[in-house]
């Protein structure tokens, strides 16, 4: 089986959040399940890759492969390069300067005149231009994720009727973020030509030959209007498949972990109590100090429940507990915490950026891990949390109500779910993790293990999306859309 992994992230290379670790750890994990499966992802290459390699003293090949292209009237040229030719699971980026030299993935260079619509909407356009190349032959299947790439789906899906066409998959990782146009910005993906604005996912959407998204439960809340976006009724009449994120146990495992200042494990977890002293001391609090730590590594955004957070610091006293924070976003929640820094330094140490050691320092050093999302489509960190011993505490919604169970439908517990998605809702919820923490001890540990026990390795959802890919494959065409 031959599939083709295109999408605008992947770690170390390029990556703002999830979607990027998801995207880079997928190729391994289906080639785990099927030996005799090939993913050749294809990417664009940005200013960030460009860094990235320069840091690690690596260089691209070129591959000779040119095209010329024209989007929205304008010509615009690229040139294929691969990361590493021997390797099993080949990485392509595209160069075009013009397009992808811009600060960031989802920001051009200032005083281009150009946008997010002309940046992917080449990339797409090149990239089912040059599959056929980049794959050794034509790939039986095309593996899209998220609006950038989505339109993929409607190119192959006007390509003529051919026995050998590849079937199309878009993975939503965020419905939330549809990739919205001016149609004069993306004529060729304008396909009513009725003056509406157009949006790349909705194109995904309507004519991928198969949509998945990252959780079981964020499969069937997108099919709802609470949290379908608009597009609700379009994804109910395609249906929906949820297969759950992994994590690559090799790269996120404290016995390992070169960021921590000692490594552990369930066995061995004595270094835990140097890690959680770090982290304390990096907070400029007592390093004895008998009160949960509660962690919180998020993107500040209105999506991930930080409002709730920050208002639930000046109580934070009352519990017998202390939060430390780090994540970077919007400018009026970093405002907000670094006024609550301010005037509650016993309470909140907020750290207002990205740092990825610092990151897997709270993971090891936190007792409890807040993921408070208004929505999550699968969410990550409660697993990192959960592998690292931090107990989380989350919002039973989308991959949060699918990963963490807190002991009410089921035997086991392996964290704390909220009642209500808001302040107080948060509020109550930290109030009884506290309350374990400080007066049964016996049980908390518990909770601990019980998340080290919980499963997230990679190796059940890459089984999953091969059985997916084979399943399409073997489906004649005109059976999968209506
Ligand atoms: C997005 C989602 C997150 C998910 C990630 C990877 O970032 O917000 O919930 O885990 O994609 O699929």
């Amino acid at each position: 089986m031959k599939i083709f992994n295109i999408c605008a992230e992947y770690a170390p290379w390029c990556r703002t959040g999830g979607l990027g670790d998801v995207t880079a750890a997928l190729p391994a994990a289906i080639k785990a399940a099927e030996s005799d499966t090939l993913v050749v992802t294809a990417l664009p290459l940005y200013q960030q890759v460009r860094e990235e390699l320069a840091r690690r003293d690596m260089v691209l090949e070129s591959t000779g492969l040119e095209l010329d292209l024209e989007v929205a009237g304008r010509c615009f040229q690229g040139r294929w390069f691969i990361l590493d030719s021997e390797s099993d699971s080949p990485v392509y980026f595209l160069e075009s300067d013009e397009l992808f030299s811009g600060p960031g993935l989802y920001e051009m260079a200032p005083g281009s005149g150009l946008n997010l619509a002309h940046r992917f909407g080449y990339f797409c356009k090149a990239a089912y231009a040059s599959m056929g190349s980049l794959c050794a032959g034509r790939p039986d299947l095309l593996h899209l994720h998220d609006w950038h790439v989505a339109p993929i789906a409607w190119l192959n899906h006007q390509a003529p009727p051919d026995g050998r066409k590849p079937k199309s998959i878009l993975t939503i990782h965020n419905l939330a973020f549809q990739g919205w146009f001016e149609p004069e910005d993306a004529p060729e993906f304008d396909r009513h030509g009725d003056g509406e604005h157009v949006s790349f996912l909705k194109l995904g959407i309507e004519y991928a030959d198969q949509l998945t998204t990252v959780s079981p439960r964020y499969a069937v809340e997108i099919q709802t209007d609470e949290f379908g976006c608009g597009m609700e009724q379009t994804l109910c009449h395609r249906g929906v498949v949820g297969i759950v994120n992994g994590i690559d146990y090799s790269q996120w495992d404290p016995a390992t972990d070169s960021a921590l200042v000692a490594p552990y494990s369930p066995q061995d977890p004595a270094g835990r109590i140097a890690c959680r002293q770090a982290l304390l001391a990096r907070a400029g609090w007592p390093t004895d100090l008998d009160q949960p730590i509660f962690g919180v590594v998020s993107r500040l955004a209105h999506q991930k429940g930080l409002d709730w957070v920050a208002d639930i610091v000046p109580q934070l006293k009352g519990l017998g507990a202390r939060l430390v924070l780090l994540g970077t976003g919007d400018e009026d929640l970093e405002s907000t915490f670094q006024g609550l820094a301010r005037t509650h330094p016993d309470q909140l140490h907020a750290m207002l950026r990205f740092d990825d050691a610092i990151a897997r320092q709270i993971y090891a050093g936190a007792d409890a891990f807040l993921v408070p999302s208004r929505f999550e489509p699968c969410g990550l960190t409660q697993l990192y949390a959960m592998r690292y011993g931090a107990v989380p505490v989350v919002n039973p919604v989308g991959g949060l109500r699918d990963t963490v169970y807190d002991g009410h439908k089921t035997k086991a517990q392996n964290g704390f779910l909220m009642q209500v998605g808001d302040s107080e809702g948060l509020y109550l919820t930290m109030a009884r993790a506290a309350g374990v923490w400080h007066q049964q001890p016996e049980r908390w540990a518990g909770i601990v293990a019980e998340g080290y026990r919980f499963d997230s390795r990679w190796r059940r959802s890459g089984a999953a999306y091969n059985r997916l890919y084979r399943s399409l494959i073997a489906a004649p065409n005109d059976e999968l859309r209506s």
